[in-house]
């Protein structure tokens, strides 16, 4: 489609990177886990297998890692980065924010470092929060990353849960940029509904049920979700975000070439399709590989298809994501 050029300093998603663990957890390792089979997964869910951080390493890790690759590609030094941003609801810590040690591994300081929890939807959470304080002109290079450790919050005793979900992190380097240089961030439509908070959570651990022998007996810090209503949900409000954002930029589904829908499961990402009328061909999908790997699904997507020549200059792409809350946000980007 035809470029639209704008006047004046703009948000260039200037790289994109990811880092996976190596250790593939298949359909298989998990039909010998709990009660599933590989033909189950597979029709419910797109999934055929997932990364599995190992032991001793942490959100951190993978979150510099993606970092440092995203900095490689958009041929930035680590050390031009002004504010860093990491969307991660399996944090190092309780406290400080993984931020300041991802901030720590690239050998950065001072800048400032902070967290977002806007789960699944916290990558695209991340590149509104950081659009904005570029568009304010106090920041010219920041970093926004999502990178989950799932397999640490994941009740591996519980088919319902434990086979949708995967570690990773995607990251991506924007930039106050001059018109005409491409990947421009058109727009960032954010919403949550607070209505449906008790659909999926980790209820122990936090200020309302503080970490007791009982609530550990109890699993209350492990992800508890009711599946089908997450599902309603996810394919409304994605397909309502998507709406909102095309709209309000004057665009249409018929302009948008790359969807980058959250990889949560391949029925809902059909269910996107049909409501939103926009050819399932059109969606760049990797979930069979990773899982729902959370904040990370949309970066490592992005990263993977700018490898891959899916997503050229030019190029409209549209960005959904909704996650726990329920939380979502949609993206244009301008490639
Ligand atoms: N293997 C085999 N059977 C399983 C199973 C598994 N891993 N998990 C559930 N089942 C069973 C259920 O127990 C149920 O059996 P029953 O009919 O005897 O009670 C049956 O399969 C159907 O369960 P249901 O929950 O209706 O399946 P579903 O088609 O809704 O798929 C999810 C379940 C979890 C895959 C689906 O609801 C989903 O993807 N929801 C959204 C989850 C999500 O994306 N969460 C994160 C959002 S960011």
């Amino acid at each position: 489609m035809a470029s639209t050029h704008i006047a004046g300093p703009y948000t260039r998603v200037a790289g994109l990177g990811r880092a996976v663990p190596d250790r593939v957890l298949t359909n298989a390792d998990l039909e010998r886990m709990v009660d599933t089979t590989d033909q189950w997964i597979v029709e419910r869910t797109g999934i055929r297998e997932r990364r599995i951080l190992p032991e001793g390493q942490a959100t951190s890790d993978l979150a510099a890692a993606a970092a440092r690759s995203a900095c490689q590609q958009a041929e930035l030094p680590v050390t031009q980065l002004d504010a860093l941003i990491v969307a991660t609801i399996t944090p190092d810590t309780q406290a400080p924010a993984t931020a300041v040690y991802v901030q720590q591994k690239l050998g950065l300081s001072q800048i400032p470092a902070f967290d977002i929890a806007a789960a699944c939807a916290g990558f695209v959470y991340g590149l509104g929060i950081a659009d904005a304080m570029l568009q304010s002109g106090r920041y010219k290079c920041v970093l926004v990353v999502g990178a989950e450790i799932l397999s640490r919050i994941t009740d591996w005793t519980d088919r319902t849960t434990c086979v949708l979900f995967g570690d990773g992190a995607g990251a991506a380097v924007l930039t106050r940029a001059e018109a005409g240089q491409g990947q421009r961030l058109i727009d960032v439509s954010l919403g949550a509904d607070g209505a449906h908070a008790a659909q999926l959570e980790i209820p122990g651990g936090g200020s309302r049920e503080p970490t007791t022998q009982t609530t550990v007996e109890q699993r209350r810090h492990v992800v508890r979700m009711n599946g089908r209503q997450v599902f309603t949900q996810a394919v409304k409000n994605m397909s309502a975000a998507a709406a909102t954002v095309l709209e309000r930029n004057g665009r249409t589904t018929a302009d948008v070439d790359v969807v980058f829908a959250h990889q949560a499961n391949l029925r809902i990402i059909e269910g996107i399709s049909q409501r939103t009328g926009i050819p399932l061909e059109r969606f760049f999908n990797n979930i069979e590989k990773y899982g729902n790997t959370s904040s990370a699904s949309v970066p490592i997507a992005m990263s993977e298809a700018v490898e891959q020549g899916r997503l050229k200059r030019g190029d409209l792409a549209l960005l959904t994501a909704l996650g726990a809350g329920v939380a979502w946000g949609s993206a244009l980007i301008e490639w």
